[in-house]
C-alpha cells in the first residue's frame, strides 16, 4: 500500500498528466508495441500503426481508468473491479504484460515531465502502477 507521501506524489504528477492524458496514453501504447511486439497479439483487430484512431482511442481509455484509480487511490480495487474481470475472464491477458505496459507508461510520463519526475515521484508512480496491475490480475488466481 502507498504511504501518504506516495499518494500525494501520485496525485501531484497526475494533475499534470491529466492535461495530456490522451497523448501520453497513445505514446505508452506505441512504446509497448514497438519495444515488446509480442503484446500486439492481444490486438489483432486493431490498426496499431503510429497515431491510428484506434491506438489513440484505446490510449485514452487506459488513461481514464488510471484517472479513476487516482480518484479512488484509497480503494483502487473498488474503482477497477469491472476492468479486472474483463482482463482476466474475457481478454485473458498474461499478467507479465502489465509490467511491460506499466514500464511504458512510466517512460512516457518521464519523457513528458522530466523535471517533475524526481526519484520520489518515479518510485511512487511505479508503486501505484503496480497496485493497479495487481488489481487487474488478481482474478487470475
Ligand atoms: C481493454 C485498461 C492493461 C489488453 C481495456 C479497456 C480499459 C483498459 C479501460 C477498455 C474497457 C472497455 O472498453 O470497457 C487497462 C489498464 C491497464 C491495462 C488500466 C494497465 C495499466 C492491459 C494489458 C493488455 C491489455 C497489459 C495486453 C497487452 C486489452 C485489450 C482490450 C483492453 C485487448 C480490449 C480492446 C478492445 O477490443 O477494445 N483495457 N488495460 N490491457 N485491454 Fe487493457
Amino acid at each position: 500500500t502507498l504511504t501518504q507521501a506516495e499518494k500525494a506524489a501520485v496525485v501531484a504528477i497526475w494533475t499534470k498528466v491529466a492535461t495530456q492524458a490522451d497523448a501520453i496514453g497513445a505514446e505508452s501504447l506505441e512504446r509497448l508495441f514497438l519495444s515488446y511486439p509480442q503484446t500486439k497479439t492481444y490486438f489483432p483487430h486493431f490498426d496499431l500503426s503510429q497515431g491510428s484512431a484506434q491506438l489513440r482511442g484505446h490510449g485514452s481509455k487506459v488513461m481514464s481508468a488510471i484517472g479513476e484509480a487516482v480518484k479512488s487511490i484509497d480503494d483502487i480495487r473498488k474503482a477497477l473491479v469491472k476492468l479486472s474481470e474483463l482482463h482476466a475472464y474475457i481478454l485473458r491477458v498474461d499478467p507479465v504484460n502489465f509490467k511491460l505496459l506499466s514500464h511504458c507508461i512510466l517512460c512516457s510520463v518521464a519523457a513528458h515531465y522530466p523535471s517533475d519526475f524526481t526519484p520520489e515521484v518515479h518510485a511512487a508512480w511505479d508503486k501505484f502502477l503496480s497496485s493497479i496491475s495487481s488489481v487487474l490480475t488478481e482474478k487470475y488466481r
